[in-house]
């Protein structure tokens, strides 16, 4: 048991607040590396899946009860939260939904310099690609009814010593794991951190672990659009099947996710038609083809497949389960070509705020017997159509109105995760 979180630092809270904290414990657990890079490493070579050739071209509960009722020391712990004795009473009265709210102005943002980050990817730095307008990096998210604390780098290296953080998903979740490493290299001496393999940030990569040496720390990404296994196609299927996705069966990588302290999924942006059907593929359950079958249905049964798979593999008393909801887009035409990145945040979102996505998987995370947070960045991320990388990506023919600058919106993401991690 190695871990700084110890309860008995909090002695100052009240033994009702102390009990509470009892859930704190997830981060206390023990730590058990055993896996092995090598065997892991050569399941990837085996692994050539057409699903995964597709170049993108252009290419997240409530918080348990529990913790939310703990904020009563917010004031004393942080002193940079903003006393608002009524805004924290909300906190208290478990009324306070912190994806509800809006984007304020904020001086004292970006938290980092894209360009003085070694895991920033070029691709994501908006302003060393040409951006003029700053705007864009000045925007600090405020919910309505409560508030979250002030981004501490010390505070956060210092509870996340000894953990193990995972990442799955898509290339925005590459960005959100770009986004807390740069964070959090605000607070060490950047030669003490490094990515394990000694690799470098590609589009394609399953795996990437970064590690940070003098806090004792990794934060990992694996690659895993689907969540779901593709597979080849079984003889005798019809012409235009060239791959399938088991819908039944999770990502053979998934054994590598199920040791971790903190473990964040999203998926969502690669099922569309253009993602899936156009390529040739195709939805399997139980070894058998399902051709008619429709990707929400496909999507709605692959988060079954997760669901079942976190209820049976994860340790809920070690391991602390988010899953980030579909993060807004904001191109102007269905045909993904036209990419306007606006200098100033929507005042209103409207029908950006739905997603069939997020409904998918919000009513997964419900039906879930284990707790499991919902980052549910739909809406805070609608507001944003100022913040795309749009042309000053590192290919600037490819407008791209899904992935965000850095620093920028995924910033936000981590505070709010962090702000559910947080003991207080
Ligand atoms: C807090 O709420 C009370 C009653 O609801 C109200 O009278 C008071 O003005 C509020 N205080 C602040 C700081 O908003
Ligand atoms: C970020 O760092 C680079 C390289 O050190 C520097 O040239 C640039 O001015 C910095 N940008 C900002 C906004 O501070
Ligand atoms: C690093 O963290 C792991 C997991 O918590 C722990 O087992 C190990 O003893 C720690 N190492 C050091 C040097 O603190
Ligand atoms: C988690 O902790 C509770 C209470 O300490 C215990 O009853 C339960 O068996 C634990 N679950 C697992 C999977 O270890
Ligand atoms: C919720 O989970 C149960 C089994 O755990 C399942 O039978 C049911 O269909 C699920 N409901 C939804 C809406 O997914």
């Amino acid at each position: 048991m190695v871990s700084k979180l110890d309860l008995s630092s909090f002695g100052h809270l009240k033994p009702s607040v102390m009990k509470l904290l009892n859930l704190g414990k997830f981060l206390s657990g023990n730590y058990n590396k055993s896996w092995g890079f090598q065997t892991f490493n050569s399941l990837l070579l085996g692994v050539s899946l057409i699903c995964f050739f597709i170049v993108i071209g252009s290419s997240y509960f409530y918080m348990s009860p529990a913790v939310e009722t703990v904020v009563e020391n917010i004031g004393n712990v942080n002193a940079n939260v903003n006393s608002n004795s009524n805004k924290s009473s909300d906190f208290l009265s478990n009324s306070c939904n912190v994806f509800d709210g809006k984007w304020v102005v904020d001086e004292s943002y970006p938290l980092y310099n894209a360009s003085q980050c070694p895991f920033s990817e070029r691709g994501f730095n908006c302003l060393a690609n040409g951006r003029r307008d700053k705007g864009y990096l000045k925007w600090r998210w405020n919910p309505k009814n409560c508030d979250i604390p002030r981004f501490d780098v010390n505070v956060i290296l210092e509870m996340l010593r000894g953990k193990r953080i995972v990442f799955v998903g898509d290339s925005l979740s590459r960005t959100q794991w770009e986004s807390m490493i740069c964070m959090l290299m605000t607070g060490v001496d950047s030669k003490s951190v490094y990515e394990v393999n000694g690799n470098q940030i590609t589009k394609q990569i399953r795996y990437l672990g970064v590690r940070f040496r003098s806090f004792n720390f990794t934060v990992e990404f694996y690659r895993s659009v689907f969540l779901v296994q593709p597979g080849p196609v079984r003889r005798r299927a019809p012409k235009r099947v060239k791959t399938v996705l088991k819908l039944d069966q999770l990502d053979d990588i998934s054994k590598e996710w199920i040791d971790s302290d903190i473990l964040i999924f999203n998926s969502g942006h690669w099922w569309t038609t253009t993602k899936i059907f156009d390529m040739g593929c195709y939805f399997q359950i139980g070894g058998r083809m399902k051709l008619g079958m429709s990707i929400s249905n496909a999507f709605r049964t692959a988060l079954a497949t997760w669901r079942s798979w976190v209820e049976s593999e994860v340790n809920p008393n070690r391991t602390r389960v988010f899953f980030r909801t579909f993060e807004s887009t904001h191109w102007s035409s269905g045909a993904r070509q036209n990419c306007k990145v606006t200098k100033q945040p929507l005042s209103k979102i409207s029908r950006r705020q739905k997603s069939s996505i997020s409904d998918a998987i919000i009513d997964a995370v419900n039906n879930i017997s284990i707790p499991v947070t919902l980052l549910h960045v739909t809406p805070m991320s609608a507001f944003r159509s100022d913040a795309h990388v749009g042309a000053w990506s590192d290919n600037p023919s490819v407008p791209d109105c899904s992935h965000w600058c850095l620093p920028g919106v995924p910033d936000m993401w981590n505070e709010l995760l962090f702000s559910f991690l947080l003991p207080y």
